[in-house]
């Protein structure tokens, strides 16, 4: 199963991430959930020290450059197809049976793959999105511009956090208007931090016809968890039901 999750800033993405992630690896999966958000922080959400955090990839020059044949000279060839069947073993941190990932921040400039760093990214996403039995969930940034055409061709499902407010629910009409562009069939909403049961009727209008999974309500134990730096997952009745919902509406393309 591979799952992609994004939403407006704030809204919920890494938390529900992680309770994905969490969920399956307590359920037996072999999870890798990757933290594509640079500037988010899925370590901290599973309760990562800063001191095991893993590097991100991006940042691992010497190796980039060994693997895609890059000399670092403009306008030269290098692998576009680089080695990267070792990295998840060598640079994934596990937490409680989740193997956490971080990609760092893609290269600007030049839409898609075209310099080593992002290649090698790219290559890494592509053969996680398409190894067999391999769960993959990608915490991402707002917006979905970043995944490309091939990669996100390898996703299951996208899930939209939206949390009530006008500017999360137009997140969701972007995506879903952007997502098949992309080549991603099916999107899905998870509202979060919703307050009062009004909330989820005028969500669940605005978003229609995009289907809503989940509806996880604010829970002061989530937002006390942050503060305290420990996971919020605690694989309680409530929180698997919430994840089970999200689960049962994720169209199953890869295992
Ligand atoms: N259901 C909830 N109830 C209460 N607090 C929540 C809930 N879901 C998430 N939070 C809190 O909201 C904050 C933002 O959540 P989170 O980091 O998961 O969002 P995000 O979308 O990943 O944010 P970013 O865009 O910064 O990456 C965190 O402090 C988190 O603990
Ligand atoms: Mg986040």
């Amino acid at each position: 199963m591979k799952l992609a999750i994004t939403g407006k800033g704030g809204a919920g993405k890494t938390t529900i991430a992680v309770f994905v992630a969490r969920y399956l690896a307590a359920a037996g999966r072999d999870v890798i959930l990757i933290d594509a958000d640079p500037d988010a922080n899925a370590a901290m959400a599973l309760g990562l020290a800063e001191s095991v955090e893993p590097r991100p990839i991006i940042e691992l020059k010497d190796l980039i450059q060994e693997r895609t044949g890059s000399t670092g000279s403009p306008g030269e060839f290098f692998s576009l197809n680089p080695k990267v069947d070792d990295i998840p073993e060598q640079y994934a941190v596990e937490s409680n049976g989740v193997k956490l990932l971080r990609m760092g921040r893609l290269k600007k400039g030049g839409a898609g793959c075209f310099c080593p760093e992002n290649a090698f990214v790219c290559a890494l996403l592509s053969h996680l999105l398409y190894r067999k039995g391999q769960v993959v969930v990608l915490d991402m940034e707002a917006g979905i511009e970043h995944l490309s055409r091939g990669t996100a061709r390898g996703v299951d499902m996208m899930l939209v956090v939206v949390e009530p407010g006008r500017r999360s629910i137009q997140t969701a009409l972007l995506v879903r208007r952007c997502a098949s562009d992309i080549g991603i069939q099916d999107v899905g909403v998870v509202i979060n931090k919703y307050r009062e049961p009004k909330e989820l009727d005028y969500i669940e209008k605005q978003v229609s016809p995009l289907p809503v999974l989940a509806r996880i309500p604010y829970d002061p134990t989530i937002a006390a968890s942050d503060l305290e730096g420990v996971c919020a997952y605690r694989d309680t009745p409530e929180q698997r039901r919430w994840v089970e919902e999200i689960l049962s509406g994720v169209p199953v393309r890869s295992p």
